[in-house]
């Protein structure tokens, strides 16, 4: 049996609405500020978004066609967050696209691409023009699979004949600093550098090849800036996919699993729904080392039952995104704020984190749906202007900017079986209900930038509330409840705002 939940102050606070069946958004309350020795800048924010998917800043692209592809997933990865690749794509294009972001960095190569001892150095020249490969690192082998030597750019740059084979021109075994299989990432970095070697093989006792470290991507991953980069423990980009709950989502499940996708994320409107226990079940069964986080939901009753069911982690949000027209078509729903606090109090002790999905509208939501009990938030709008989405920017007379659509709006379901299926809607595309809009949104620059100002309002806030680390901010946070006339104190206002772009060009003048 669990142990009572010790009560947290935000619980006393939160207590009276429910009893009256009163749920609040974000914009209807702020955190109370605290005794505070911190620096806003040294707040640590690392998270969770499933049991053991780790996260150096909480924050997420969402699984949407107009914000995650593999472009997104990169760059989050890189910021130290996550991208949710969508599943508007046909599997093998999905999969295709979690491998761009699988192999953007190399660390361990596992599967080196090797010469045989006779293949003349003209054939192997042909063979990376041809496949346009951008290196020229071969280990060589016998017809047993095992490690004779070693190719390198210099050997071919030095070698004057190119009907030579392989053979002639490689560094023999004996002459190589090899590793045994396992060596981490750091080792084979320290055994690199003290042996001035740009090659690390990793050779069994019987000769065979167990995977290959280069030094310009080892340097990268070790150096400082690298180290807030999200990645596995060879190295690599990590990146998450979304699945649906038909049947042959099993198939795309699979080869996800098999491009080494990091977390499966099954992504629905409804995540309390048979065919969604169903799936998870057995994908749990099928692949119990695989994370599998599930969604969406606004209710306890529904956090508790896919607890219950082995979610590795929950997504919270009916409704609440900018292109959502959920609530409004079909009449459900719950405010998010306390869909996040209801759902969050739930899994708390159960190690099992939640994500707060939709509805952040501004960089001071963050720390909000963290404090409520979010381990991280989910982002759409916010990141679907930015270069780095999926879609061109559009130019028109009235500024530059890209289109963000609704998974569940009306084109979206026209052209996607997956749309039509995460709204539950048969195949008849002249029947269909839509629950999303489409828009156009200004161009945001990089997503960098986006990031920099959620991670600032982030630390910000944190700072304010005196918590050091996400859980403890779980722990102290407490709130306000804010009025219209709260809300309208809150943002700037009786000035006329000079826009600090036209500040910087009056600057220049
Ligand atoms: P934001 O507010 O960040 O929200 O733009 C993104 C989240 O919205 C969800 N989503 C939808 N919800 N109809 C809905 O009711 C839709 O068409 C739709 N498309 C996306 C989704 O959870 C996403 O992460």
């Amino acid at each position: 049996m669990r142990k009572k939940q010790k009560l947290l102050p935000k619980d006393t606070f939160f207590q009276p609405y429910m009893a009256r069946g009163e749920a609040l958004t974000y914009d209807q309350i702020r955190l109370r500020t605290g005794y505070s020795e911190l620096d806003a800048g040294d707040a640590n924010i690392t998270s969770q978004f499933s049991r053991h998917l780790a996260l150096k800043i909480p924050i997420l692209s969402a699984a949407m066609d107009t914000v995650t592809e593999y472009k997104m997933a990169i760059v989050m990865a890189k910021a130290g967050g996550l991208g949710i690749i969508h599943r508007g794509l046909a599997p093998d294009d999905q999969v295709e696209q979690v491998k761009r972001v699988k192999f953007h960095l190399n660390g361990l190569i596992e599967k080196p691409i090797c010469v045989s001892i006779v293949d003349r150095v003209e054939t192997i020249t042909a063979r990376r023009e041809e496949k346009g490969w951008s290196f020229s690192s071969f280990p060589v082998l016998n017809d047993f699979g095992e490690v004779l030597g070693l190719v390198t750019r210099n050997d071919f740059d030095f070698c004057t004949d190119s009907t030579l084979m392989a053979g002639a021109i490689m560094t023999p075994f004996d002459e190589l600093v090899t590793a045994p299989p396992k060596t981490s990432l750091q080792q084979a970095y320290e055994k690199m550098r003290k042996a001035g070697k740009k090659i690390l093989l990793l050779v069994g006792r019987d000769r065979k090849l167990a995977g290959m470290y280069v030094w310009s991507d080892l340097k990268r991953l070790v150096h400082d800036s690298s180290s807030i980069f999200t990645v596995d423990a060879a190295g690599h980009l990590r990146v998450g996919a979304a699945i649906g709950t038909r049947e042959a989502e099993l198939d795309r499940a699979q080869l996800l699993v098999e491009a080494k996708c990091d977390v499966l994320v099954i992504d629905t409107a409804h995540g309390d729904s048979k065919n969604v226990y169903d799936i998870l079940r057995r994908l749990k069964r099928q692949y119990p080392t695989v994370d599998i986080v599930v969604g969406n939901v606004s209710e306890p009753d529904s956090a508790k039952r896919l607890l219950q069911a082995g979610a590795d982690g929950i997504k919270i949000g009916q409704g609440p995104g900018s292109i959502c027209s959920t609530r409004i078509v079909t009449g459900i729903g719950c405010p998010q704020a306390t869909a996040v606090y209801a759902c969050a109090k739930i899994a708390r002790g159960s190690g099992v984190p939640v994500c707060a999905d939709g509805g952040i509208n501004q960089s001071g939501d963050v720390p909000i749906a963290l404090a409520l009990g979010a381990h991280t938030v989910m982002l759409g709008r916010l990141l679907a202007g930015t270069t780095e989405a999926p879609g061109t920017i559009i130019d028109t007379p009235k500024g530059r900017f890209k289109l963000y659509r609704g998974m569940g709006s009306l084109s979206a379901m026209q052209e996607s079986q997956a749309s039509r299926d995460r709204y539950r809607q048969g195949n008849d595309k002249r029947k269909l209900v839509p629950e999303g809009v489409e828009s156009l949104i200004p161009h945001q620059g990089n997503v960098a930038d986006v990031l920099q100002k959620m991670v600032g309002g982030l630390q910000g806030g944190m700072g304010y509330v005196g918590a050091r680390t996400i859980a403890e901010l779980h722990r102290v946070a407490n709130f306000h409840f804010m009025g219209e006339a709260g809300a309208r104190e809150s943002a700037p206002h009786d000035v006329n705002i000079i826009d600090p772009a036209s500040t910087e060009r009056l600057r220049q003048t």
